[in-house]
């Protein structure tokens, strides 16, 4: 069976940046190696937390640059109901959104509505949704994210059952890869550390949310180069 061969994304969550500083953040940590920029978006309502929307997505849009080339923003949104801002998002420079499935009324048309606005779509599973939900929308989606924490806060401890669920969401995405030849990814989020992204790895990941694991800590290069040896010394490459 054929398996996908998705080159490894770092993709920091600036929930754990310092926002009196967010554009330089997210320079800082792009040039210290970063792929993408998760945005978290939290409306103190489908989660208990309150955190950042369209206008601070316009806002860092300029800083995400990597190598001269506009890089990914990865929102993923913890807000109910999501169909009404995904156009703001769109137009605030988000290259892929994400949302709960139980916070939309119509998960196939609010997938389409993400596409037809430009942007890359993706489905979030929270720790106890179960993976059957994502079967009837893999030709809709370019990104499964499940969560390895409850949503609504940085800095929780990694759930360890997410590691099998990693390795059952890995089969099916192969299995789709096999039957159409269009890739998906597989990004978890919550918990990530230099300590456990290699076991992530092996489990079937290639897209890595890490927030508090980064920013704040003195060298982000370092942090980030510790991670892909991980990720590589676990997958065999080195
Ligand atoms: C949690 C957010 C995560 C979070 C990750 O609800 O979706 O993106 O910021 O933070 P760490 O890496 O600190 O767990
Ligand atoms: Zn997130």
């Amino acid at each position: 069976m054929a398996s996908q061969i998705n080159p490894l994304i770092i993709a920091p969550s600036i929930l754990s940046a310092d926002f009196a500083c967010l554009g330089a953040e997210v320079k800082a940590v792009l040039k210290g190696g970063a792929d993408w920029i998760h945005f978290d978006v939290m409306d103190n309502h489908f989660v208990p937390n309150l955190t950042i929307g369209p206008l601070v997505c316009e806002a860092i849009r300029p800083y995400a640059q990597n190598g001269g080339q506009p890089a990914m923003i990865d929102v993923h949104l913890m807000i109910e109901p999501v169909e009404r801002i995904i156009p703001d998002f769109a137009k605030a420079g988000a290259n892929l959104i994400s949302f709960h499935p139980e916070a939309s009324l119509d998960v196939a048309k609010t997938l389409q509505l993400i596409r037809t606005n430009g942007c890359r779509a993706g489905l979030v599973l929270n720790p106890a949704t179960p993976i059957e939900v994502l079967l009837p929308y893999l030709g809709l989606i370019d990104l499964v994210l499940l969560m390895s924490v409850n949503p609504g806060f940085g800095g929780q401890a990694f759930i360890p059952s997410t590691l099998e669920k990693i390795s059952c969401v890995r089969k099916i995405l192969d299995n789709h890869y096999t039957a159409t030849n269009i890739p998906i990814r597989l990004e978890v989020d919550g918990g990530i550390k230099v300590d456990n992204i290699g076991a992530i790895a092996a489990a079937g990941a290639d897209t890595f949310v890490a927030g508090s694991a980064i920013f704040g800590k003195a060298n982000y290069s370092e942090i980030i180069t510790a991670m892909r040896s991980e990720c590589a010394q676990a997958l065999g490459q080195q």
